[in-house]
């Protein structure tokens, strides 16, 4: 790094990035994720919103104790039980931080929170000093401040900088700005609030309009220090900014800004997959930076630039990145104790003997499918062996499938149900629809398939195929997944996965919908 000025790295994944419908995570999941970010380097992660319910409780507790060298943040709206929930999540964390936010939009303040702007005022400072009893790290967002009225979002700011806030994060929550607009708005802010100088500007674009990034960018341009992103892009609708393209555009781009992160950017590959893999949100192929088209050439000419000096296309490398750095670990004759090390290498640990005996067992068997076993094959073969939540009340038992030129498929599955063991038998348009109607003869939920899509986790034809079912059913919206060398198998184990949440009748609260 130079001697540019840091540029702070708050990651959202695990609290606007599981806003995406479909992409709750468990506690599990969420602690893998958080592990690495740490690894990534990432100043902040935002762990969750605690008061949403008991499992995001749960996570933001376990990610604070688990996390050393990044903060760890709660989110909580300007209320006395949300700070106080926030704050007690956090309890054990190193570095704790709680974010608490309030609209300032006209249109949220009449419509959704009924206040008027002095009662928004009051409230927020409360919130603030509130949560100063929990920790000095304050962060305060006003909430739809890329359409709240400039002279309002001066007042409210300098009133909770007055309160001990320190962060102030703009949020451009629809995603309604234009980078020119919004910079001269972190620029105005900056200029106008008196106190100004004792807080950090923060900001947080959402991608309706695909601006995200390039608002954030705008923003550090003109003055902004934390950038609030997620891996892939993830979040509410169409996204947040997402962190790899940020962290990148600020390193290639060093000519240009006068900041840096502190990223280990060879991490950022890794990272992205194990999103994908956790949530079940697919990374398009032409997704910048992390997309699997990102740094391949197709043109004849591209490639014949490329090898006679690379940087005649090219902008980054792919290294730098963390690409090419899928290895080949271990095999058939590979022993538990060289399993172990390498899943400890990936960051992955168990809470139990048994946990790693399962996945060990897991992994013999797999082995004797595939001769090569890849880093992205032992994330799929633990993401398959913790996909089991606490209370899974569906276990697929066996499979047959029949499908024959000219012969109407047939499936035939056992699934155990509340400890119960159940046969199921159906037809249908093809082996994939007749496995799922043959799991809806016991399981009854009638959800409609909103997606269903393959992925080969790793090259070559004896790759396991990842399998994510989207089911909707009453306006929820569940992800299951599933991993196998038998893409028929691995179908099952994804819809049976997406059943089980939609089996779990514990909903979460949405920070950003309910009254205050
Ligand atoms: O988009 C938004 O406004 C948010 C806030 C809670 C920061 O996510
Ligand atoms: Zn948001």
């Amino acid at each position: 790094m130079n001697t540019h000025e840091h540029l702070i790295i708050f990651d959202t994944t695990l609290r606007d990035g599981e806003q995406s419908p479909g992409a709750a995570m468990s506690r599990d999941g969420k602690v893998r994720i958080a592990k690495a970010l740490e690894r990534l380097r990432v100043d902040v992660i935002e762990a969750g919103f605690p008061i949403s319910s008991i499992g995001d409780f749960e996570s933001v507790q376990a990610v604070a104790k688990t996390i050393k060298d990044s903060k760890v943040c709660a989110l909580a709206r300007a209320l006395e039980h949300d700070i106080d929930r926030a704050g007690e999540a956090l309890q054990g964390a190193t570095a704790p931080r709680i974010h608490t936010f309030i609209a300032t939009s006209n249109i949220h303040m009449e419509r959704k929170l009924h206040m008027n702007p002095e009662q928004v005022i009051e409230q927020a400072v409360k919130a603030v000093k509130r949560a100063r009893q929990y920790t000095d790290d304050i962060e305060f967002s006003p909430e739809d401040a890329g359409r709240s009225e400039l002279d309002f979002l001066c007042r409210i700011l300098e009133a909770v900088i007055n309160a001990g806030a320190r962060t102030l994060n703009i949020p451009d929550t629809v995603g309604y700005n234009i980078p020119q607009q919004f910079g001269q708005l972190i620029q105005r802010l900056k200029e106008r609030i008196p106190n100004a100088d004792q807080a950090i500007f923060s900001v947080h674009c959402h991608n309706d309009l695909g601006l995200a990034t390039a608002n954030s960018l705008a923003a550090v341009l003109a003055g902004a220090r934390q950038v609030e992103c997620t891996i892939n892009g993830l979040g509410e609708r169409a996204g947040n900014a997402a962190l790899e393209e940020v962290v990148m555009t600020v390193r290639t781009r060093q000519d240009l800004f006068s900041c840096d992160t502190r990223i280990d950017t060879t991490q950022i590959v890794n990272c992205s997959r194990l999103v994908a893999n956790i949530t079940g949100f697919p990374v398009q192929p032409n997704k910048a930076v992390v997309g699997a088209n990102a740094f391949a050439h197709e043109s004849g000419i591209h490639q014949d630039g490329v090898l006679k000096h690379r940087e005649t296309y090219e902008i980054m490398r792919a290294e730098d990145v963390g690409w090419h750095t899928n290895r080949m670990v271990l095999g058939k004759l590979s022993g538990r104790n060289a399993f172990r090390t390498r899943l400890q290498e990936l960051g992955i640990s168990f809470a139990s003997e048994e946990q790693l005996n399962d996945a060990f067992q897991r992994f013999k068997d797999l082995a004797d499918k595939k001769q090569k076993i890849f880093d992205d094959d032992l994330q799929a073969l633990v993401t398959d062996s913790r996909l089991s939540l606490a209370n899974e009340r569906l276990k697929l038992s066996s499979l047959q499938v029949c499908s024959e030129t000219g012969e109407i498929p047939k499936a035939q599955i056992t699934l155990v149900l509340d400890g119960t063991e159940c046969q199921g038998i159906a037809t249908g348009s093809g082996p994939v629809d007749a496995i799922f109607r043959a799991i809806e003869t016991i399981v009854e939920l009638q959800p409609s398939l909103k997606l269903y899509s393959v992925n080969a986790i790793t090259d070559g034809s004896d790759a396991q195929g990842e399998v994510t079912v989207r089911l909707e059913k009453g306006g929820r919206i569940v992800n299951g997944q599933g991993a196998d060398t038998d893409i028929l198998m691995a179908s099952a184990k994804a819809y049976i996965n997406a059943c089980n949440y939609l089996l779990d009748p514990s909903t979460r609260q949405h920070p950003q919908t309910g009254d205050v």
